[in-house]
């Protein structure tokens, strides 16, 4: 046991005790982020004269000698230690003597979490943008290609309306171009530095807080001690976005499932993308897509999981904080890695057109551009839809779609059919007379498709 605070105390910690407090297994994440603040609060009080120039070379360099032999795998992180702070501090005094010992000077192990938190989380909101942005790169693509891949449009998972593979894939277009905008908003919500809080009111000592702000590269210092070291909003709006960002993708999951399915056959996915079964050699499963919409419960529960820990929590830290963290890393390793193979899977993905082509012209999906041809030809819309739906019912009982009755069955029907019907209730006819902003026309999908080129374009990832 190497411990920071043994002065007080008269007995040994008991084994357990230690154990169960420890948080050096799994924060030791945090050393690059930890040396990096600590390498800013030394430049920070050589600059304000807290301690020497001297003193801060020798510090800056036992940091990065640290760090260094971590990587090399010549320095263990053990267990000996009770915390990533710990372990840095110790080694940093077997290394340089008593320089070392200064570099706590006007700081607490609570404001020094609070910006290893801040810049780890900092660092995955850039990471997740650029995820995000991967996706939305493969989407904009699958859209492109697509514009003339017709399919069928579900509501209730029942045939509704013939819409383009382009169109549906626009959908999520939508979705994770909100993802990142939730991404950058929180950004810059957190990009306040919490080092100089202390433990929770600040020091005595003239620190200069937008000096260590500027060095870590955020906006400016937070504004009051006791929040700084026990705010974690920043932590619980990330996982927020997590969860929406793995909503969407459980979503888009479940379809991907569907369409895989023998009974769909609108896709294939790639054998690199596939699992097969220990005892069924036919099986091709989607096991990629199920893993993703599986994991999307593990990400909510972190969300929940932290909000529940906050919120009995008085001011200013406490331990429970110390919670933050495990689940934190699971769910941002879990999204990371989902978004990866997610957009792995459908840039791999095989389209067969034809069956979505195939599936829209069956299943009535141009029963509402009937509808609006008879209403074209004078028959107001609800007497029009009552016809439609007689035509539907007689085409049910023979077994064929609208299109395929002669004239003569359609006229017995209603008299106002004509030849033009054929043209008009078309699979081509019935996407592309969609132009309204939105709709799945060409021209309005034209219009977004180049629009998304230029915010894709435009879109920069915050630094880390
Ligand atoms: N391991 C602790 C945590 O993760 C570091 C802060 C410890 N502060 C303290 N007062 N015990 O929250």
């Amino acid at each position: 046991m190497a411990q920071l605070w043994g002065g007080r105390f008269t007995k040994e910690t008991d084994q357990l005790v230690y154990d169960f407090n420890a948080s050096i297994t799994f924060d030791q994440r945090f050393l690059p982020q930890d040396i990096r603040g600590s390498k800013a609060h030394a430049t920070m009080l050589a600059a304000v004269g807290v301690i020497t120039e001297e003193e801060r070379d020798r510090i800056l360099s036992g940091l990065d000698s640290i760090l260094n032999d971590v990587k090399a795998g010549t320095l263990e992180i053990t267990t000996k230690y009770e915390d990533v702070h710990s372990f840095v501090e110790a080694n940093l005094i077997d290394r340089i003597g008593d320089a070392g010992k200064k570099l706590h000077t006007g700081r607490s192990r609570n404001d020094q979490v609070a910006l290893d938190m801040r810049l780890y989380i900092r660092g995955e909101v850039s990471e997740l943008e650029a995820r995000v942005k991967a996706l939305m790169e493969t989407l904009q693509k699958l859209m492109d290609e697509n514009l003339s891949t017709y399919m069928p449009g579900f509501t209730h998972l029942q045939k509704a309306q013939p819409v383009s593979f382009s169109h549906h894939i626009g959908a999520y277009m939508e979705m994770f171009k909100r993802d990142f905008s939730r991404l950058t908003d929180i950004y810059q919500r957190m990009n306040y530095c919490p080092l100089g809080a202390g433990a929770l009111a600040g020091t005595t000592y003239p620190l200069d807080r937008n000096l260590t702000a500027r060095l870590l590269g955020f906006n400016g210092p937070t504004l009051n001690s006791m929040d700084s070291v026990s705010d974690r909003d920043y932590c619980i709006e990330l996982l927020s976005a997590c969860a929406t960002i793995m909503m969407h993708l459980s979503r888009f999951s479940e379809e991907i499932i569907l369409w895989n399915s023998n009974e769909y056959g609108f896709i294939e996915l790639d054998d690199a993308y596939s699992t097969g079964s220990s005892i069924m050699p036919q099986k091709k499963n989607p096991d990629i897509a199920e893993l993703v919409r599986g994991k999307t419960g593990r990400v909510y529960g972190a969300l929940t999981a932290l909000l529940t820990t906050m919120k009995g929590i008085p001011l200013a830290y406490n331990k429970d904080m110390q919670e933050d963290k495990e689940l934190t890393f699971d769910a941002l390793d879990t999204t990371k890695g989902c978004l990866t193979l997610f957009n792995g899977m459908i840039a791999t993905m095989q389209l067969r057109k034809d069956t979505m082509a195939v599936s829209a012209m069956r299943g009535f999906t141009n029963a509402t551009d009937a509808a609006d041809y008879l209403v074209k030809k004078g028959v107001p819309f609800r007497d029009a839809h009552g016809i439609i739906g007689r035509l539907v019912l007689f085409c049910i009982d023979k077994g064929c779609a609208i299109d395929e009755l002669s004239l003569e069955e359609l006229k017995a029907i209603d008299p106002h059919f004509e030849e033009d019907i054929y043209e008009a209730i078309s699979l081509e006819t019935c996407v592309e007379a969609r132009n309204t902003i939105g709709a799945p026309g060409h021209a309005p999908m034209k219009a977004v498709i180049d629009e998304n080129a230029a915010f894709l374009a435009g879109l920069t990832v915050d630094p880390a």
